[in-house]
């Protein structure tokens, strides 16, 4: 049996300069998150971008030395590819059509292009110079579509699956992209492709069928005599690790505080990465709108908000960045008093025990993506919610809403719909809190990561399997 390779353009923690010094700390995003828990076994490797650039070669092996010891290989990325290929091509192409921004936030440069195309090279190099027969390999997200056909050409049998981590859209959305048959044919490389939802399989071989066409007949699809399978594997968490995070002395300690502090409010948590896919300014909105319209709520209730920064070089982001600036400035403007502020707003990431203390101690989570692959952090919530209380608001856009039907599910551009709901979570009684949440632990930690990760394997030997008998 062979190690298992993880590629993503992301590594699981990012390194940092300092006084010419490099540090490492945990990255952000779901994938990275996720999966950063449990890669770390069987001599397992993972492949990626350790998150900045440096082209000084006695400083790319500082750095690497230091990733080796947590079995970590980086792929470093020249600015010019920084910028076409990952603020360019993944960032301002893949990720706005994937989550049907397309006609605002896209524009189609055959230059971002160009090197989206090289930077899957690149990765496919380092891959091969690690790869051993019997090995694995095992590619995440959208930056990296066309890896599996790259590997697959150089190694005609080895298994390849990919995962990808945020929406697969619509045929007509999909078919925007210029470049729509060589993505395709790209991810067609692996043997088995996952998505989080039944509808990004179905958008998926929608477009298999309509763009490329290949013959699909249920969930497979039949690829120069090979075939492929794509399906459903919604990612968990680590929900032990968040629910023993809350009985951390440190995390009891901050929670203590955040309790004193909002003593006498119902206290609402928001966590995003800054991006115009997760609804933040919507969100605003509802909120503002409880204050206007319900002002019985004002003193009452308190939204504590983490935005953590992201990609934001892009402009879409950056412009972004200003509008919640500008929001939180003018409701606070508008409400606060002498002795309480609507907004506590952070835009900056928060540690894990302060993230913890945070999801232990809020009385309502409100996750409103206007479109989301997955969502963790509405797991983690729930996953830290040991006392079976506290109430979760969560789109029905978020991949995640198919799972946790037991949160209030809400539509985020229907902003009175989520006033409504902060008002049904803030009055909720207890009984009924705990009902909902008893069920929403039930599935967080039955559907979690190891589930995931071991479907998702046992999915790609099976896939193996029948690619043999089909010979
Ligand atoms: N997160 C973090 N630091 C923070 C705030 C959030 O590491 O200061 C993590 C959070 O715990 C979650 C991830 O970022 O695991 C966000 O994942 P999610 O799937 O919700 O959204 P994504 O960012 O992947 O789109
Ligand atoms: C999402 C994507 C990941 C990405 C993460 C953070 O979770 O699915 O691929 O790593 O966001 O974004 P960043 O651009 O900082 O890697």
């Amino acid at each position: 049996m062979g190690k298992t390779i993880i590629i993503s353009n992301r590594l699981p923690v990012k390194v940092k300069e300092n006084n010419g010094n490099y540090e490492l700390s945990a990255s952000e995003g779901g994938l990275a998150t996720g999966l950063g828990t449990i890669y770390k076994q069987d001599g397992n490797i993972w492949i990626g971008w350790p998150g900045v650039t440096v082209d000084e070669p006695a400083h790319q092996e500082q750095i690497a030395n230091k990733l080796h010891d947590l079995s970590l290989v980086p792929v470093y990325l020249t600015q010019e590819e920084y910028n076409e290929y990952y603020e360019g091509f993944s960032n301002t192409v893949l990720w706005p059509v994937f989550h049907y921004y397309a006609s605002t936030y896209t524009t189609y440069k055959p230059s971002n292009w160009d090197y989206y195309r090289s930077v899957n090279h690149k990765f496919r190099d380092v891959v091969l110079e690690h790869a051993q027969p019997g090995d694995t390999i095992w590619i995440h997200d959208y930056q990296l579509l066309l890896l599996p056909a790259l590997i697959r050409q150089q190694l005609p049998d080895v298994t390849i699956g990919f995962f990808l981590h945020i929406p697969f859209p619509s045929q007509e959305m999909f078919r925007l992209i210029p470049w729509r048959m060589e993505l395709l044919k790209g991810m067609l490389g692996a043997d088995l492709v996952g998505f989080h939802t039944f509808d990004d399989v179905r958008h998926f071989l929608s477009s298999v069928s309509r763009i490329m066409p290949m013959q699909v007949s249920s969930n497979t699809i039949t690829c120069d005599e090979r075939i492929v399978v794509a399906e459903a594997y919604p990612m968990g968490i680590d929900e032990q690790k968040y629910a023993s995070l809350t009985q951390e002395p440190e995390v009891q300690h901050q929670a203590e505080q955040i309790k004193l502090v909002f003593k006498d409010v119902n206290l609402i948590l928001s966590i995003d990465r800054l991006d115009y896919s997760k609804g933040i300014l919507h969100r605003l909105q509802a909120f503002e709108l409880l204050l206007k319209e319900n002002p019985e709520y004002v003193g009452k209730v308190a939204l504590y908000m983490v935005v953590v920064p992201s990609r934001d070089q892009v402009p879409q982001y950056m412009e972004l960045h200003n509008q919640i600036d500008k929001k939180v400035g003018n409701i606070n403007a508008m409400y606060r008093t002498m002795d309480w502020t609507p907004i506590h707003y952070y835009y900056r990431s928060v540690p894990i025990e302060t993230l913890s203390a945070l999801y232990s101690t809020a009385d309502v989570a409100l996750v409103t993506p206007m479109r989301d692959g997955m969502n963790l952090v509405c797991k983690e919530y729930v996953a830290s919610r040991t006392n079976n209380d506290g109430v979760l608001i969560l789109s029905e856009m978020a991949g995640a809403s198919r799972e946790l039907i037991d949160a209030l599910i809400v539509n985020p551009n229907n902003v009175i719909q989520v006033r409504d709901a902060i008002i049904q979570a803030v009055n909720m009684p207890l009984q009924e809190q705990q009902t909902r949440m008893k069920q929403l632990r039930h599935a967080v930690s039955k559907f979690n990561i190891s589930h995931w990760v071991n479907l998702f394997m046992s999915g790609l030997s099976e896939t193996k399997f029948l690619q043999r008998a089909m010979q």
